[in-house]
């Protein structure tokens, strides 16, 4: 892991430790006596303001293909570091760089401790419970949905690249980023025999079927989280059409939210290019040519056009 410690001088910690306040924290995250506070977050940058109690500890997991730069200042108290090559003392003043850090790492505080953490990368919602057990949900649907593996970070992924193609601020990026992910979780109350039906629904089935975007949104919503219930309004409309003929509510045009209708096409595109219980899997330039043949009817015409310029980067 490249790393680089400094110690701050006296002064500018002491101007630093002012200047910042919980107070006004954007959302704050309290578990095991561990309290995390979302202080500012902007362009994909999170800064957030760790209080560690003595004896506890924190842990830093870098998924695949994680490049963000991370920043830790020690406020007070101190840690050690627990790394891949063994092991640092980080005292009050220290701060660390390190850019990527592809390798968990553990902090533990010998004392009360107060950090703050910069990570070019939203990470903050990542640490709630109740996001953690949601995204566990919407993994678990995925395989009861006869998907192979990684639906859901695929969606998120493409998602992501849409969004940002198309400047959404960064707030509506991280939204995005759960509603992607958690887009079906309402099919965990769809019975397997629906879902795995080899033949065609009747139409009761099909009417049951087509309540899972409201399952979503009632589960995303109980879990009073803000950020959820804001990716509950996202996913309840994942399967409107830019015609107005899709469901649960038949909206049309611009009254489908953008990220919607960016899950939309990213979904429609994932679920043609993979083998599914009822039909074999589309090569990329059929399911491609299948989107384009649905601009402006299903889809959102300025989506499908970014999401073609993104073609390069699809399986
Ligand atoms: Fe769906
Ligand atoms: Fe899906």
């Amino acid at each position: 892991m490249a790393l680089e410690v400094i110690t701050l001088q006296q002064d500018i910690l002491n101007t630093f430790r002012v200047s910042i306040s919980t107070e006004n924290a954007i959302e704050k995250i309290t578990y095991k006596n561990t309290v995390l506070s979302l202080l500012a977050s902007g362009d994909g940058t999170e800064v957030i303001h760790h209080k560690l109690p003595a004896g506890h500890r924190w842990a830093l997991n870098p998924e695949d293909g994680w490049n963000a730069l991370e920043f830790f200042y020690i406020l007070s108290g101190s840690l050690i570091w627990k790394h891949e090559d063994g092991e640092r003392k980080l005292v009050t003043g220290s701060s660390v760089s390190a850019q990527p850090v592809k390798e968990p790492a553990i902090f533990f505080a010998e004392e009360d401790t107060e950090f703050i953490y910069v990570s070019s990368q939203p990470v903050f919602h990542y640490y709630s419970k109740a996001v953690r057990d949601t995204m566990e949900l919407a993994v678990s649907v995925e395989k009861k949905d006869g998907y192979t593996s990684d639906h859901c970070q695929r969606i998120m992924k493409f998602s992501m690249l849409v969004g940002e193609k198309l400047n959404l601020p960064s707030h509506e990026l991280v939204v995005l980023n759960l509603a992607a992910f958690l887009h079906d979780v309402g099919k965990v109350n769809i019975s397997d025999s629906i879902l795995r039906k080899p033949s065609k629904l009747t139409d009761e089935e099909w009417l049951e079927m087509k309540k899972h975007p409201l399952y979503g949104y009632d589960l995303l919503m109980e879990t009073k989280f803000p950020l959820l219930e804001e990716a509950a309004k996202i996913v309840v409309q994942h399967h409107e059409r830019y015609d107005g003929k899709g469901y649960p509510y038949g909206l049309d045009g611009e009254k489908i939210h953008l990220a919607a209708a960016i899950i939309s096409v990213v979904d429609s595109y994932d679920a043609m290019t993979t083998d599914r219980v009822y039909r074999k899997r589309l090569s990329k330039e059929e399911a491609l040519q299948e989107i384009v043949a649905n601009k402006g009817k299903m889809y959102h015409p300025i989506v499908v056009d970014t999401f073609l310029s993104l073609s390069d980067k699809l399986n």
